[in-house]
């Protein structure tokens, strides 16, 4: 029986994972939430992680509020950065390897085609920054250990902009949305599903844990404007969509314009297709519906 430690069950990520680790078999499942295991603890954590012979470590919990973050840099740190550093060198002790979850954000947007794993970070937000350091704290305690930075991440759980957008179409008859910012959206049903396949090839030797940063979104590009309209299309919202440029939509943090990341290394690597953004995106409006 393989032990497998998902910490930050309860945010979009790590419900979807508690949703579908049915699909493994011969694994041992320990949840942890923010109630009984909260990172900013580094003894906690250090517990935890030694309370068991963990063959894997999933890390879910993430400080998520962007904006927010430029004004609670400590606690955004704590948590996206000292305590990843805790995970890989508690890991380490006990031989654990650890599977961590970053942002499209680690990039400033610069590019003109989709990033590559060893493109040049260059974060223009405190939680790009604190994501990007805490990629590099985990890979350097823990060499058996994978970053997959992802993007627009939404579910059925919690708060996203699909959620977002499907309560402000309903309240008002017009919406002034960015189109000026491109990426992909991410499904984080697909997110846990590749997290999985990535634990059952190990372990059935099928494809052997291979460390290192790998970029992971659904397929696909959008801007915020597409999404939306995609969003209320399939929703049946009639709310007009007006698009808008970032710099009539100010906020506390910039957000990077350009942000496709490139799979072709997860792809190749797990032997995996991925899903189009809008049709997963359409499994998703299903259950919200
Ligand atoms: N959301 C996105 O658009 C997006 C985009 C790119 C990358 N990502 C990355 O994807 C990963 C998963 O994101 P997500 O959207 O699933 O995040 P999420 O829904 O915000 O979940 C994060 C979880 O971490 C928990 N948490 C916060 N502080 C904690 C602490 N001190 N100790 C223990 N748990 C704590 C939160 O608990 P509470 O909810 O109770 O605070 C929440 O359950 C993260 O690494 C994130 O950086 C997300």
């Amino acid at each position: 029986m393989k032990e497998i430690l998902i910490i930050g069950s309860e945010g979009q990520l790590g419900l979807e994972i508690k949703k579908q680790c049915k699909v493994l078999n011969k694994v041992n499942f320990t949840f942890t939430s923010l109630q009984s295991l909260d990172v900013t603890n580094t003894q906690q954590l250090v517990d935890t992680i030694k309370s068991k012979n963990f063959d894997y470590i999933v890390n879910c919990t993430a400080y998520t509020a962007v904006d927010k973050a430029e004004e609670e840099v400590e606690l955004a740190t704590k948590i996206n950065t000292s305590a990843l550093a805790t995970i890989g060198q508690s890991a380490n002790e006990i031989g654990a390897k650890v599977i961590h979850v970053s942002t499209d954000y680690v990039f400033d947007g610069s590019n003109h085609r989709p990033y590559v794993e060893t493109d040049t970070t260059n974060p223009n937000s405190v939680y790009g920054s604190t994501k990007l350091n805490g990629e590099r704290a985990l890979l350097s305690h823990n060499k058996e250990s994978m970053v997959i930075r992802t993007s627009w991440l939404y579910s059925i759980h919690g708060n996203n902009f699909v959620k977002t957008m499907i309560r402000l179409g309903n309240e008002r008859d017009e919406l002034g949305v960015i189109f000026d910012q491109v990426g992909t959206p991410t499904y984080a049903g697909d997110l846990a599903d590749i997290i999985l396949h990535i634990v059952d090839a190990d372990i059935s030797k099928v494809t052997t844990f291979e460390p290192g940063i790998y970029h992971y979104s659904n397929e696909g590009v959008a801007s915020w404007y597409d999404f939306t309209l995609a969003i209320h299309q399939k929703m049946n919202i009639s709310c007009r969509v007006n698009p808008i440029e970032t710099k009539d939509y100010p906020t506390p943090a910039p957000r990077p314009h350009y942000s496709v990341l490139n799979k072709a290394k997860i792809k190749q690597v797990y032997n995996v297709s991925i899903p189009y953004w809008k049709d997963s995106l359409d499994k998703c409006l299903l259950l919200l519906k």
